[in-house]
């Protein structure tokens, strides 16, 4: 994709302008960035998605049996028929994984690294229907998918802004409004992380929120010392061959500091772990019981393929690559492989075609490597044959 590129899901700004100047820096409104937007989902079907064990969602109601009342899923059929006649949301998260047209969407955000990208959370509001100011401290696209919601942007807020006592929701006390709008099918709001929001549906109304995830502090240091820690042996410890006696034995003397700090940055500055845990930390797939595959032969592959089979890829999988030395490292699903400098090509396509078959994967299904390795994800199941 050229980045210089004017888009019109962008408002004709390319995808460098909008990096430059709004990505986690200020709102942006797009009136139809898509044109004729026509939902390929209805309420009904995202009401029916909250019914499955699978799936993952919740309904906010701003006048239930307590204020902003908040019930998780999966619901009932009766559930539904329960509910106020207005001034309540159902949201359902990662509808990408479970409706194709919805994860076509994410196809326009190409110009953003796809394990920046969380997933697709539809609402389905009743007139009134909000859950509430609040803020994210994700990036979201908010793309008004059917009906009218009116969305107000306030201040940019952190973990010290005051919120209304809820056990669940994070509603806050203060709402300082600074623009308003109302948005119609096809226009889309981009939203910075902490910045202050109010979402209030003026009529039935669907929102698509285009989520993208960014690891802690806190997650990224627990993680990857977790992850280095395998490698590390009960002999590798403080020490200080090097001390001098000591004048106060109850002093710690800002020399140990030093020793402890080397002995950190000699293992957390190792690039190559730190780059493996990333990978695979990006790609943990959101619902891991939907990642499951069966073994297949290198031959059985190569019939399959002769035959007409498609692969695809999981949508519950996630994968990235990364360049080490001359090798690739293929991250899947969680999991990492070294991989010779060759199979750049194949990789990509792996990542990114809709479908692998005989024909694009020609040039690779003499070679051993390449075969093993379809093999494998298809194994671990992040690949898998469509319609089966
Ligand atoms: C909604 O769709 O109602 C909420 C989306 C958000 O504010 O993050
Ligand atoms: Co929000």
């Amino acid at each position: 994709m050229n980045s210089d590129t004017p888009l019109q899901l962008l408002g004709g700004l390319t995808a460098r302008e909008f990096m430059r100047d709004y990505w986690q820096k200020k709102p942006l409104l797009v009136r139809q960035a898509f044109t004729d937007f026509e939902s390929p989902i209805d309420a009904d079907e995202l009401a029916g998605l909250a019914l499955e064990e699978e799936v993952e969602s919740r309904i906010v109601i701003e006048h239930g049996e307590t204020p902003w009342e908040l019930r998780r899923g999966p619901f009932t059929e009766e559930t539904f028929g329960t509910l106020p006649e207005r001034d309540w949301t159902l949201l359902v998260q990662s509808v990408d994984q479970f409706v194709p047209e919805v994860a076509e969407l994410l196809e326009h955000f190409r110009f953003l690294p796809s394990w920046r990208i969380d997933d697709v959370m539809i609402s389905f509001a009743t007139p009134g229907g909000s859950v509430g100011p609040h803020f994210d401290n994700y990036d979201v696209f908010l793309l008004q998918g059917h009906g009218k919601r009116n969305w107000k942007v306030g201040q940019m807020c952190n973990s010290d802004s005051p919120l209304l006592e809820h056990p669940d929701l994070r509603i806050l006390a203060d709402f300082e409004q600074s623009d308003e709008w109302s948005l119609e099918p096809g226009d889309m709001l981009y939203l910075p992380p902490r910045l202050a929001h109010y979402g209030v549906a003026e009529d039935n109304c669907l929102t698509y929120s285009v989520g993208f995830r960014a690891p802690s502090a806190a997650e990224v240091l627990t993680h990857f010392t977790d992850f280095l820690s395998q490698f590390l042996t009960d002999e590798e410890r403080y020490s200080d061959a090097d001390a001098q006696p000591v004048s106060d034995p109850h002093q710690i003397q800002h020399d140990a500091l030093g020793r402890l700090k080397s002995l950190l940055n000699e293992h957390m500055g190792d690039e190559r772990l730190l780059l493996t845990w990333f990978g695979q930390f990006m790609t943990e797939p959101r619902y891991p019981e939907m990642v499951a595959g069966e073994a297949l032969s290198e031959e059985e592959l190569i019939d399959s393929l002769e035959q007409g089979a498609i692969i695809i890829r999981n949508p519950s999988a996630r994968m990235a690559w990364s360049e080490v030395d001359d090798n690739l490292l293929l991250f899947a699903s969680g999991q990492s492989r070294l991989l010779p400098g060759e199979l750049r090509e194949l990789l990509k396509l792996i990542c990114s075609a809709d479908a692998l078959h005989a024909e694009n994967l020609a040039q690779w299904l003499g070679d051993e490597a390449s075969l093993e390795l379809i093999c494998e994800l298809i194994k671990q199941g992040s690949l898998g044959f469509a319609n089966e």
